[in-house]
């Protein structure tokens, strides 16, 4: 660790020297010094095995399940993200749109509304599925939430645009104008020309992203009654869950590899739905930062106090202002959160000019997590070495930092897509002779 930590230091050096750029969330009057290389030694980084009950440590895969990972899961809930909403008492899946001749003739188009009911009312979100048209039964996939609507990532008119931009224009005077302008962010045709479905729907359904009372009776909590309200990153896993539930009743579908992928605050909730629901394969965590895969410890880059106290105190459990400025007083860190993927697939990114996530502090977050997949026989680890533009490291987990700024791209997709399948992921490819 102390290795891990010095070289780390002189890292950080490394991104210091560059200028910052100017982040809208970033208030100067709050007085923070966001980029001091030096706060990044301050706290010690917890070890990832020393259990959380004070009994020494992890020495195996079965004490980890049994104690060690139901203990992280809970501190999680408790006092960092809000816990899970419960299942709904009702959920119904009804394909309101279809076509077998989609994108060009390689896919399999469906929209589904799903509708999730409980005491107090229920909610209809939009999940668009593009499935390879291929001959094999089972075909592996990839859930990930969209920030615009799903009409946003696909340039197929007959997509739906999300019901909410009638009373919620989110700043967009047209909201058509957002068909197929976020092409690259989940790039559906790449996706199926190697062979995997892709599902999406996007997240200001389940939980509108904003501060206040509005937004909150407006999220999924209003189906469980009054006064039932939580916090919004587990609301958008929630989301994820229900499109798991939705796969799991297509036979076409390999369900035991699908995999959950998100980018920034989406890659927070990829990493919480992953935590905690073990029929997802697979994450794939791009860009995250802060309460994403980045050490807090660290304060380094974004930081809890700047969040919880300023800009997005609705994304939490109220009880992480306790660790506001404090982040000494956390007996864990964001690498407990990973470790509990393991030991299932996991892959890190960060991108070099996101300053704002810290990518020395990702990627730390992930070497810190390792000790828990090495219970279940991991070996092939990174080094801070894997800080190298553009040179994918694929071992027992995946990281890579790209060039460029805060974003997920194509050249993210192509290594989720790689490692999935260097790792025994079978694609499923369109049969072209069908075109
Ligand atoms: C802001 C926020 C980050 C978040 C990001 C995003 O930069 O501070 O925590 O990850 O937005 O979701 O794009």
């Amino acid at each position: 660790m102390t290795f891990a930590l010095l070289a780390g230091i002189c890292q950080a050096e490394k991104y210091v020297t560059k200028k910052q750029p100017e982040s809208k969330y970033m208030f100067e009057k709050y007085g923070l010094t966001f980029y001091d290389a030096e706060n990044v030694n301050a706290y010690p980084i917890p070890d990832v095995l020393e259990r959380l009950d004070g009994k020494g440590k992890t020495s195996s895969a079965k004490e980890w399940t049994v104690f060690s990972r139901p203990q992280i899961i809970e501190f999680f809930d408790r006092e960092i993200y809000g816990a899970i909403p419960p299942r709904p008492k009702s959920l119904s899946f009804e394909l309101a749109e279809s076509s077998d001749d989609a994108l060009g003739g390689i896919a399999k188009r469906r929209q589904y509304k799903i509708t999730v009911g409980a005491d107090g009312g229920s909610l209809t979100f939009d999940v668009l599925l593009y499935v390879p048209k291929s001959d094999t039964g089972k075909i592996p996939a990839f859930i990930c939430p969209n920030f615009n609507g799903n009409h946003s990532v696909s340039d197929e008119k007959e997509v739906f645009i999300p019901q909410f931009y009638k009373i919620d224009k989110k700043g967009v005077s047209d909201p058509e104008k957002l068909r197929a302008q976020k092409l690259t962010r989940i790039p559906v045709r790449d996706i199926v020309s190697r062979g995997f479905a892709i599902a999406t729907f996007c997240y200001y359904e389940l939980y509108p992203d904003k501060k206040g009372e509005k937004a909150a009776n407006r999220s999924v909590y209003k189906i469980f009654g009054k006064d039932k309200s939580g916090p919004a990153i587990v609301a958008w896993a929630w989301g994820n869950m229900r499109v798991m539930d939705l796969l799991e009743t297509l036979p076409e579908i390999d369900t035991r590899h699908v995999a959950v992928a998100g980018h920034s605050r989406l890659s927070k909730t990829a990493l919480v739905t992953g935590a905690h629901d073990e029929r997802f394969a697979y994450v794939c965590a791009n860009n995250g930062g802060c309460m994403g895969e980045a050490l807090s410890k660290r304060r380094y880059g974004e930081n809890i106090a700047s969040m919880v106290n300023i800009n997005f105190p609705y994304w939490f459990s109220p009880n992480l202002k306790k660790y506001a400025d404090n982040e000494g007083a956390l007996p864990i860190d964001q690498h407990h959160l990973l470790a509990c993927i393991a030991p299932r697939m996991l892959y890190v990114t960060s991108s070099a000019e996101d300053y704002w996530a810290d990518p020395e502090g990702q990627l730390l977050g992930l070497i810190h997590a390792c000790p828990a997949f090495a219970l279940f026989g991991g070996k092939n680890f990174p080094t801070l070495d894997a800080l190298e533009i553009e040179s994918p490291f694929h071992g027992d987990v995946a990281y890579h930092i790209r060039s460029g700024k805060h974003n997920i791209t194509q050249y993210d997709w192509k290594n989720f897509i790689d490692y999935a399948i260097k790792r025994g992921w079978k694609p499923s490819p369109p049969k072209l002779s069908d075109k």
